[in-house]
């Protein structure tokens, strides 16, 4: 068989071939067969030295020719086959976004961790920082820097947790005023929200666990009109404007005036319910004057400066403001009652 014979049966054989390739890596494999190192048509082009010197050049042009055309048809049917396998995987890959699916629950910030940010971001507003204390506290800072000295009747009032004989856990948040005074320089501005601990009893009012949020500011000429005025931003912005604060005289041994703090029924808004028994005022924290026996324990100059210091109970803002009347409901996690706050 001469060359030319070969060389058609090569072509025909490839047309046959091309028709049957399926994927694009049986056409590479063809392709190799064809012009790699030991493929046909390589082969057939090594054959030319038994050609006749005058007939090469023609029968060179025959070849490349043919082999010209031999590969224009293999990129056109790799470029058919790449196409068709990325049509498939995009097919396969798709996603039917109408399919209906187990849509997973979403969750819910809890009441007591909502209203927290809420107090939070109001009082940051108002420029104060937010700072932490120990839970574990040493009986210095939990009662003597507060103007509880051992012995102090009003100590009896906080069922405390003792730890050991200086260590208890504390049973307020004020501890933290006193390690703020002592370790920041006036003017101080802060709020420290967390968890307190007291002996009580459970039941709908009380828990031996709760939350406080404490308020300090320090600086040159604070005043009780300073105390109420930050009080009152404080409520409308929780609340809403129509809210009034209303100040009771009470004793704090760290306050000196005092004030027991009350706010206009969010139930009624002021006209009297079962909620507020009937006075139109919900009483939701304590505050005073820092009593500058506290500032001089604390190492601030209270001929110089003075400030105000203020503690909420989280629980007790947080049922006032969803109309909760159990506390219980705050702690048990029952999926029934957090589920109405998604
Ligand atoms: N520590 C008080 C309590 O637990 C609340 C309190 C009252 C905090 C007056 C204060 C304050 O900072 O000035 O009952």
């Amino acid at each position: 068989m001469g060359i030319r014979e070969d060389l058609e049966k090569i072509g025909q054989d490839l047309q046959t071939e091309l028709g049957k390739v399926a994927d694009t890596q049986a056409l590479e494999q063809l392709k190799v067969h064809l012009l790699g190192k030991k493929g046909s048509l390589t082969a057939l082009l090594r054959g030319m030295g038994s050609v006749a010197p005058e007939d090469r050049p023609k029968m060179g042009q025959i070849i490349n020719e043919r082999r010209a055309e031999m590969q224009e048809a293999l990129e056109s049917k790799m470029r058919e086959l790449s196409l068709a396998e990325k049509e498939r995987r995009l097919k396969k890959e798709a996603l039917d976004i109408t399919e209906p699916r187990d849509i997973p629950e979403i969750g819910a910030v809890h009441p007591t961790q909502a209203v927290l940010r809420e107090v939070l971001d109001c009082f940051i507003g108002l420029g104060f920082d937010v700072v932490e204390g120990p839970e574990v506290e040493l009986d210095h800072y939990n009662f003597e820097l507060l103007n509880l000295p051992k012995n102090h009747p009003a100590r009896d009032a906080q069922d405390t947790f003792y730890v050991d004989d200086n260590i208890v856990m504390r049973t307020h948040t004020s501890p933290v005023q006193a390690r703020v005074m002592l370790s920041r320089k006036p003017p101080i501005r802060i709020v420290c929200p967390g968890r307190v601990f007291r002996a009580d009893e459970i039941d709908a009012t009380h828990s031996p666990v709760f939350h406080q949020i404490e308020g300090l500011v320090i600086d040159e000429n604070v005043t009780m009109g300073d105390l109420k005025g930050t009080l009152d931003a404080f409520a409308k912005k929780l609340y809403g404007a129509d809210i009034t604060t209303r100040f009771r005289p009470s004793f704090f041994p760290f306050t000196e005036p005092s004030a027991e703090v009350d706010l206009t029924c969010f139930n009624c808004r002021g006209k009297g319910c079962r909620m507020c028994k009937g006075t139109g005022y919900i009483e939701v924290l304590g505050c005073g004057m820092v009593n500058p026996r506290v500032l001089e324990m604390c190492g601030i100059d209270p001929e110089k400066y003075s400030g105000f210091a203020f503690g909420i109970g989280l629980e007790r803002i947080t049922l006032l403001r969803y109309g909760i009347t159990d506390m219980r409901l705050l702690y048990e996690g029952d999926l029934r009652f957090l589920r109405q706050f998604r």
